[in-house]
């Protein structure tokens, strides 16, 4: 079955980003993105791929939007809906939804698993996480993080597998 991953951080509060940007910092978090990313293709809306700090696949992106004339990096191809960018990923054995709140709203119920980091600390923000059924999920993985000196916010960093019903 095709693995279709679902990768975020939220805070407890579900804020995700403020004025397209992360509100938070946090190396280590980007490092166990990178890992887990390394080498699988993306998928995300066009807010998240202008971000400032976007982050973008080496392999292959494709960007949801309606704009037909939108400037694309070389690894990056547009799709005009959801269900195209669906098909355009069909061959990919896992691929990651990057975001941002409008996308994982409307593609959380596709998603079979779920890296989720919890950043402990409520934030002001106008992109946000969907709620989530939980009753569907498996708890598989989740290590914490204590805030240090580069880490101004203690995190967590969970994976959760969707329940086969
Ligand atoms: N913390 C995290 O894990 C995380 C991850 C990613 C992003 N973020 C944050 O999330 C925020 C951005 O989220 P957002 O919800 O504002 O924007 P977004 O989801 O990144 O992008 C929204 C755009 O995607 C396109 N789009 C969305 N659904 C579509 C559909 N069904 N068909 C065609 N195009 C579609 C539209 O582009 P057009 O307007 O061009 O048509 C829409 O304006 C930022 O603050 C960013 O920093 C946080």
């Amino acid at each position: 079955m095709q693995r279709i991953s679902l990768i975020a951080a939220m805070s407890e509060n579900r804020v995700i980003g403020n004025h397209n940007h992360l509100p938070w910092h946090l190396p280590d978090d980007w490092k166990n993105f990178r890992k887990v990313t390394d080498g699988k293709a993306f998928l995300m809306g066009r807010k998240s791929y202008q971000a400032e700090d976007a982050l973008v696949s080496d392999y292959r992106n494709i960007i949801v939007t309606s704009k037909e004339d939108l400037d694309l990096c070389s690894h990056c191809q547009r799709a005009e809906n959801l269900p195209a960018a669906f098909e355009m990923l069909a061959n990919e054995k896992e691929f990651f939804i990057l975001g941002g709140g409008s996308i994982f709203e409307q593609t959380i119920d596709n998603a079979n698993y779920l890296y989720l980091t919890i950043v402990h600390q409520t934030f002001s923000g106008d992109a946000f996480f969907p709620a989530i059924n939980w009753n569907l999920w498996n708890k598989v993985k989740s290590v914490y993080h204590e805030a240090d000196e580069q880490h101004a916010f203690a995190f967590s960093l969970n994976e959760y597998e969707r329940k086969s019903i």
